[in-house]
């Protein structure tokens, strides 16, 4: 069967997402190696999404595949309170790589659900019901995750949860206060008193943030924001919920994103990165004190495929890849190698308005005038814009698989990635920006 045939049989009865059906834009792949994958006409292509920011370990892992398959051999389908060696081994795993402050686990199958149940603890916890989200930020798509959420995808299905307060976002380059950074004080941390303080601490549970903010921007925080937040939430006994189901595993150059400020969170969200995307499984980590609650009290959380074995297994064969190959160093190593050549970029091309950069997650943000910072795409835009389209376009026919979302370009590959098919992607899109923008000489 062709591959046209295939997509059109399965678009008979499986709808995609975040779509308008009739404009889906079918991904074909076939299969991949490291930061490349193939389509079904053996066409090779380079990695710059990590599929949606979540095959962090790259194409075609072996090791990983292997215990997947030896844990179906061995037992592929337990209760959600089953005892086996890959779930008491993932947990020892994850108290390993996380901060020092988690201690234990929660095991679900999704980012959304991780919030979910975190938003759930918070509340059991602290007795009290309200959270604090920014506004610029992505949670998951079920109902309370996406009550967290601040971009518009949220707006749709309005009236969400109860309680969610917003944030603003610390995003420097558009400063929600109109403030310089070299001046601001932090602003963006330091207003979450205010709001706390008009709302009263003592019904604010959490505070959800992303480590580094994922698909609305990029946002890489200034060093004193996490240590002010995390000040902030210490005065007033307000849970910090770090949500590293984006910024987590590597991607930003450390095992979470918390851990460039060396900030410790009382919960932490996790998904994507966990199993590399091989197989589904979300996690919320939690302080061992905010698990001793449940001692003797019941934890009302929970879900058939609890820790389900294949899971488990991929994400344990997982996290020892990444230590086993140094994978985490290695983006951190790579972060001045992306970072140079997203400024190099932006000196060429003036649609590019601003470059963001954290381990091997760079942004461009695109503009249509430099001088009034312009988005190329305005935020609540229900269509694409002709020239972003053509901008798509340029970067498929170079074969590079790319997340453009709003006015912003995301350069994520899996954490492999060789220093020279970087290289090569950012030259793709190089030329794919003079192609559509012009750009000038360098
Ligand atoms: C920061 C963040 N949190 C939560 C989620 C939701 O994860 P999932 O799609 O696995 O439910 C995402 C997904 O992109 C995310 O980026």
């Amino acid at each position: 069967m062709s591959p046209r045939d295939l997509e059109a049989r399965q678009r008979r009865h499986v709808l995609y997402t975040w779509t308008a059906q009739s404009k889906a834009a079918p991904v074909d792949i076939a299969g991949g190696d490291g930061a490349w994958f193939v389509d079904h006409a053996g066409e090779r292509w380079l990695d710059f999404e990590s599929q949606v920011f979540n095959c962090n370990a790259g194409h075609g892992r072996a090791a990983i595949i292997e215990a997947m398959q030896r844990q179906a051999g061995e037992l592929a389908c337990a209760h959600p309170a089953a005892v086996f060696e890959a779930k008491a081994a993932l947990g020892e795993a994850l108290n390993r790589i996380t901060p020092a402050s988690i201690d234990r686990f929660f095991l679900c199958l999704s980012g959304a659900e991780a919030n979910e149940n975190a938003f759930k603890i918070a509340r059991m916890f602290t007795g009290r019901s309200k959270v604090i989200a920014r506004r610029r930020s992505y949670h998951g798509a079920s109902m309370g995750a996406l009550s967290l959420t601040g971009d518009p995808r949220r707006m749709p299905v309005e009236p969400g949860l109860w309680g969610v307060l917003r944030a603003e976002d610390p995003y420097c380059y558009r400063c929600p206060f109109g403030l310089d950074p070299a001046s601001c004080g932090t602003r963006c941390a330091t207003h979450l008193e205010h709001l706390i303080e008009m709302e009263g601490p003592d019904t604010i549970a959490a505070i959800f943030f992303e480590g580094v903010t994922g698909a609305n921007g990029g946002f890489v925080p200034p060093d004193d924001y996490w240590p002010t937040v995390r000040a902030i939430c210490d005065r007033h006994g307000i849970l910090l919920v770090s949500d590293e189901v984006f910024s987590g595993f590597g991607r930003t150059g450390h095992w979470f994103a918390v851990d460039r400020w060396g900030v410790a969170p009382d919960l932490i969200t996790m998904a994507k990165g966990l199993t590399s995307g091989y197989a589904p499984l979300g996690a919320v980590g939690l302080r061992a004190d905010i698990a001793d609650f449940f001692a003797d009290r019941t934890l009302q959380c929970g879900l058939t495929s609890y820790a389900h074995p294949i899971s488990c297994a991929a994400a344990l064969a997982t996290i020892e890849l990444y230590e086993r190959e140094g994978l985490i160093d290695r983006a951190r190593a790579l972060e001045p190698v992306l970072r140079a050549s997203l400024e190099v970029l932006q000196t060429r091309h003036p649609v590019i308005g601003d470059v963001r950069c954290a381990g091997l997650f760079g942004t461009f943000e695109l503009v249509r005038d430099r001088a009034t910072r312009e988005p190329l795409v305005p935020y609540r835009a229900a269509t694409t814009p002709a020239d972003v389209l053509a901008l798509k376009r340029a970067l498929a026919e170079r074969r590079v698989h790319i997340s453009l979302s709003r006015q912003n370009l995301f350069v994520a590959p899996p954490l492999c990635i060789e220093a020279d098919d970087l290289l090569l992607g950012l030259d793709h899109i190089d030329q794919a920006l003079t192609e559509v923008f012009g750009g000038s000489a360098p």
